[in-house]
């Protein structure tokens, strides 16, 4: 099997190409990664040796690239995972999100299409993608695989519309395809822009913490590598053409989420109890801030047999264990670009 995975140098993606690679030794895994700012090959360390593993680097938007590389490789099945995938900067610079979510996400089932060329036997591309394009929810009920998509923002505007693609492709073509759509993710290698890292980050520098609105907004938390275990039993056992939602049924309002947070960070860094709540800092709320997420991952639990493999308070544990041992890594993705981008988003503080 020669599997490509694109943006396995992101988060998501470096948990799931080491998953594949030690679980597969047979399978030839393949990781193509633009390494953008979100991208990072420190986080692959530990396999780029492995035999069975490659890093390609190049662009999803660019689609004559994408052409040559197929026609090089002979993919036979496609995980897809690179994207723009930050909110925030969807709200300050929506194009990019156009460009790779939607163009990109084109250009590879184009890619499969040609090289495949209707010979679609033990061939899938399976499209990774998220619960926010469903909208946004009131105090009760969940997201299934049937809620009709009101994507709110441009990233998750994007992310429907490459789901709409993937489907067009499996009907239109016949392209074997499979989806999933999943809760926040949290866990090592987490580009300090999203909630959890940035909070542990703040917290261990003593900065402000910000926290948008009222901090009401309410998140699904799903610890990565049980995002990257329910990717591995859908592409192995899912069905051709479906869909499965992912999700931690581990619903937290950001305020608690952010003071359980200070807590664990306190006990770890040997702070007296409540001193880093102290640096919750309430900041300007997110244009179109969705209010809550929660999603219900029943079919791919009764199908599928997956659940979550640890609780969010172990999760958690092992979030600031893995931050507080890994500072070097932290210091090298929050130099250069990423003070710019944090003044802009912020202002100065
Ligand atoms: P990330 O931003 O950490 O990583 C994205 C990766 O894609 C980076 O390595 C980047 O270099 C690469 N990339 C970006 N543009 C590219 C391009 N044009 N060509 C090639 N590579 C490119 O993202 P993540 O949080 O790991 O998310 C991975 C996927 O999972 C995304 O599709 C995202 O929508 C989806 N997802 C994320 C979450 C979450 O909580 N983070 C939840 C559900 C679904
Ligand atoms: P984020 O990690 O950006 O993920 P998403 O927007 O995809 O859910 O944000 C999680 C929640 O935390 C969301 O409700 C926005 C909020 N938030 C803050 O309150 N402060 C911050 O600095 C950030 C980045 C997010």
């Amino acid at each position: 099997m020669n599997l490509l995975i694109t943006g396995g140098a992101g988060f998501i993606g470096s948990h799931v190409v080491r998953l594949f690679v030690e679980s597969y030794p047979t399978y030839n895994i393949f990781n193509l990664d633009a390494l953008t700012y979100a991208g990072n090959l420190q986080n692959l360390r530990d396999v780029e040796s492995r035999p069975n593993y490659t890093f390609l680097k190049g662009d999803i938007t660019d689609a004559s690239f994408l052409e040559q590389l197929f026609a090089e490789h002979r993919f036979d099945a496609v995980v897809h995972l690179a994207a723009e995938s930050h909110v925030d900067r969807s709200i300050a610079g929506p194009m990019a999100f156009v460009q790779t979510n939607v163009m990109g996400t084109v250009n590879l089932l184009e890619a499969c299409r040609r090289a495949w060329a209707g010979d679609y036997a033990g061939k899938l591309f399976y499209h990774v993608s998220t619960d926010e394009v469903y909208g946004s929810l009131g105090e009760n009920g969940l997201f299934t695989e049937q809620t009709p998509y009101d994507p709110r923002s441009p990233y998750s505007a994007s992310k429907a519309a490459s789901d709409h693609f993937i489907r067009a492709w499996h009907h239109t073509y016949g392209l074997p395809v499979k989806l999933s759509n999943c809760s926040n993710n949290y866990g090592p290698n987490h580009f300090p822009e999203k909630l959890i890292p940035l909070a542990i980050h703040n917290i261990k520098e003593g900065r402000p913490v910000p926290v948008y609105g009222k901090g009401e907004n309410v998140r699904d938390w799903l610890y990565v590598l049980d995002h990257a275990r329910a990717i591995d039993a859908i592409f192995h056992r899912g069905k051709v053409g479906e869909t499965y939602n992912v999700g931690g049924v581990n619903e937290w309002r950001n305020l608690d989420l952010i003071e359980l947070l200070c807590d664990v960070m306190d006990e770890n860094l040997g702070r007296e109890p409540g001193e880093s709540r102290k640096l919750i800092t309430f900041v300007k709320d997110r244009a179109g801030h969705d209010a809550r997420y929660a999603i219900d991952s029943s079919k791919l639990m009764k199908e599928l047999g997956w659940k979550p493999s640890v609780t969010f308070e172990q999760g958690l544990k092992k979030t600031v264990d893995w931050y507080l041992a890994n500072g070097a890594w932290l210091e090298e993705v929050t130099s250069g670009h990423y003070q710019q981008y944090y003044a802009r988003q912020y202002g100065e503080r």
